[in-house]
């Protein structure tokens, strides 16, 4: 399979790569130095990293847990890979490992594009690649000879299966933008984890999806928390005691207390370093905005924004999510009769 974007000429390859070089070198000092072993060399280069959307950091903690720490139990689950950034590291870090070496990975996308077109302006790969284009096939031409060891499960995860006997060891989940995702994540593929699998949620430490930190904070007894990916969003959990049936029931906004949510949010942004905690509360911001009350919302949102650090996912999520929430519903206010 030949790898994608051959045309390319070392000039556009090179795109940006002293950017780059800055950025490995400022987030290596921020935390990075104990994954440098594992960072992605081809980051420096590949035009396709500009358009990944986890970061390089992520890729290099996933290589290190595959390398390090998988023993060949269970099954390696990934929801949501949009291009392999992450795959990539579930392959090289596999293929370091001799217990899971010729193990394959699972991995659950639309693989249809959403929203390339605007995340590729100025890019080297702008015009090449379409809103609404299957990306199935450029996803596979990434991994290279890698891709024999991946079965990519094409179509709505929201259809998705598993054998709940069929233990899993591994999941990396990127993929639970609505609470209606996220309990059939959870009803589908949690009830396979063992004692001693590792749940990365890579909606940690960001704004939109508070159904997650509502969900480990009700269950957070029978996880052990392995930590914050520096430089990232995601947090990896350890199940340590098995959860319930309780735990792969559907819930929604009326599942839980005032009480338990002020608490959820309070737990899970002690989990996160300074700077991304703002985006956890922002978090909140969301939960009341898209399932809650507007005027919950504006409340911690203006309490938010009155605080003295500025939090980056509050003004580009939280907040105009909240916005147009509220214009709508002004909008409705005014076509009512007076
Ligand atoms: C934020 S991106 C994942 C980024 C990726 N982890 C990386 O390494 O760059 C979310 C992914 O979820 C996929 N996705 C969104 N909704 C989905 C659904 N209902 N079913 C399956 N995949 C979905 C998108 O196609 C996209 O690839």
């Amino acid at each position: 399979m030949t790898q994608p974007f051959p045309d390319l000429s070392i000039r556009q390859r090179l795109y940006g790569v002293r950017s780059r070089i800055r950025r490995f070198r400022w987030e290596l000092a921020a935390g990075g130095r104990p994954l440098v072993r594992w960072f992605p060399r081809r980051w420096f280069t590949d035009p396709l990293a500009l358009v990944d959307i986890c970061s390089p950091w992520e890729t290099a903690w996933v290589t290190r847990h595959a390398a390090e720490e998988l023993r060949g139990t269970g099954a390696v689950v990934e929801l949501g890979p949009w291009l392999g950034g992450i795959t990539l590291g579930l392959l090289e870090g596999t293929s370091r490992n001799p217990l899971v070496a010729e193990s394959v990975i699972e991995s659950y996308d639309l693989f249809v594009f959403d929203d390339v077109e605007r995340r590729t302006v100025g890019l080297p790969l702008e015009g090449r690649l379409h809103d609404g284009g299957d990306f199935l096939d450029l996803y596979l031409r990434r991994l290279g000879d890698g891709a024999r060891r991946v079965r990519a499960h094409r179509g709505d995860v929201l259809e998705s299966s598993w054998d709940p006997e069929r233990p899993i060891e591994f999941i990396f989940v990127d993929v639970a933008k609505s609470w209606e995702i996220w309990n059939h994540v959870v009803a589908t593929f949690y009830p396979a984890l063992q004692v001693g699998s590792i749940v990365v949620e890579q909606d940690w430490a960001h704004a939109c999806t508070p159904w997650i930190h509502l969900w480990h904070h009700r269950w957070r007894d029978h996880f052990r928390p392995r930590g914050q990916v520096p430089n990232a969003g995601s947090f990896a959990f350890e199940l340590s005691r098995a959860l319930p049936d309780a735990a792969f029931e559907p819930t929604d906004m009326t599942a839980h207390s005032d009480d338990e949510i002020a608490a959820a949010f309070e737990w899970a942004a002690s989990t996160v370093d300074p700077e991304r905690q703002p985006n956890i509360r922002a978090a909140l911001v969301q939960l009341h905005t898209l399932h809650g009350d507007l005027d919950v919302a504006s409340r911690i949102c203006v309490q938010e924004l009155a605080s003295s650090r500025i939090p980056s996912e509050l003004v580009e999520v939280a907040l105009p999510e909240l916005a147009l929430r509220l214009a709508q519903d002004g909008g409705r206010d005014d076509q009512q009769p007076g």
